[in-house]
């Protein structure tokens, strides 16, 4: 008869919490479709991210607002396919988080359609009621704070968050807000390098960073940026495929980098 300890199976939530308490970094990657995810799994991705990044990548548009919820559904049923035992997350794609009932009926197709392991949510203290209500209802979040993409018209662009002490201040303060309504873990774009640390170092739950710098406690990067498909890559993003012959060796050598935190390199960071 197997115990309950033994019954715990790596790759959840609390298995991404002790990777932070040992200070092993976690390894994150976007997926979109079940062949990709695959090699990720081979490669021991700890975490699949369906990124609303597809409407670009793979639906060509110039940014993330006509995803659909539809669209994200079949994506992540489609990446569960191909990566049955891996954990995945699910973006919540724009406008699909607005109330509390439109977010916990979104994120629940998520999950019962799509078999995502949790959500992702852009946002601030704003977002405070969804994602306890989420995290209520026992649909896991992580909170995406920094650079939101999906507030681009407003920003007026992708640009580098955090960079004065108040806003650093701001940042701080959403990803504690989310974190005391229930977020399992915050995902931070696109800040300088010593924000991403105060953020790993003052939070109990993890912190993946993109363009945050080396010392959160893992890194995510989208699948095409690291497989050399993106003609203006921005500064924290390396080609993985470079110099290898496949693309289950640039996976691997993404996951490796990422373990022994030799990705980002410090001029891959903001200052
Ligand atoms: O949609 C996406 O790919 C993201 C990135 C931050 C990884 O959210």
């Amino acid at each position: 008869m197997n115990t309950i300890d033994e019954l715990i199976v790596p790759r959840t939530i609390p298995a991404l919490w002790q990777a932070k308490r040992q200070n092993q970094p976690i390894v994150m990657l976007t997926a979109y479709d079940a062949s990709f995810a695959r090699q990720a799994d081979l490669a021991g991705v700890d975490i699949l991210l369906v990124g609303d990044s597809l409407g670009m990548v793979i639906q060509g548009q110039r940014d993330t607002l006509s995803v659909t919820l539809d669209a994200m559904v079949y994506h992540t049923l489609v990446v569960r396919r191909g990566a049955p035992q891996r954990l995945i997350m699910a973006d919540m794609p724009f406008l699909s988080d607005v109330t509390v009932d439109l977010a916990v009926q979104s994120a629940g197709r998520l999950m019962q359609e799509g078999g995502a392991d949790m959500v992702k949510i852009e946002g601030g203290p704003a977002k405070a009621d969804i994602v306890r209500a989420l995290t209520d209802a026992g649909i896991p979040v992580c909170a995406h704070v920094g650079l939101l993409p999906q507030r681009v018209r407003q920003l007026g662009g992708y640009r580098v968050q955090g960079r004065g002490a108040e806003d650093a201040a701001r940042i701080l303060h959403d990803a504690e807000t989310l974190t005391d309504a229930g977020a399992a873990l915050v995902l931070v774009e696109c800040v300088p390098s010593p924000l991403g640390a105060r953020l790993a170092e003052s939070l109990a739950v993890p912190v993946i960073g993109i363009g945050a710098g080396n010392a959160v406690d893992g890194q995510v990067l989208v699948l095409h940026d690291v497989l050399g498909l993106n003609s203006h890559p921005p500064r924290f993003v390396r080609d993985f495929l470079r110099g290898r012959g496949s693309i289950g060796q640039a996976l691997t050598a993404y996951a490796a980098a990422v373990r022994d935190r030799s990705f980002p390199a410090e001029h891959e960071g903001y200052i």
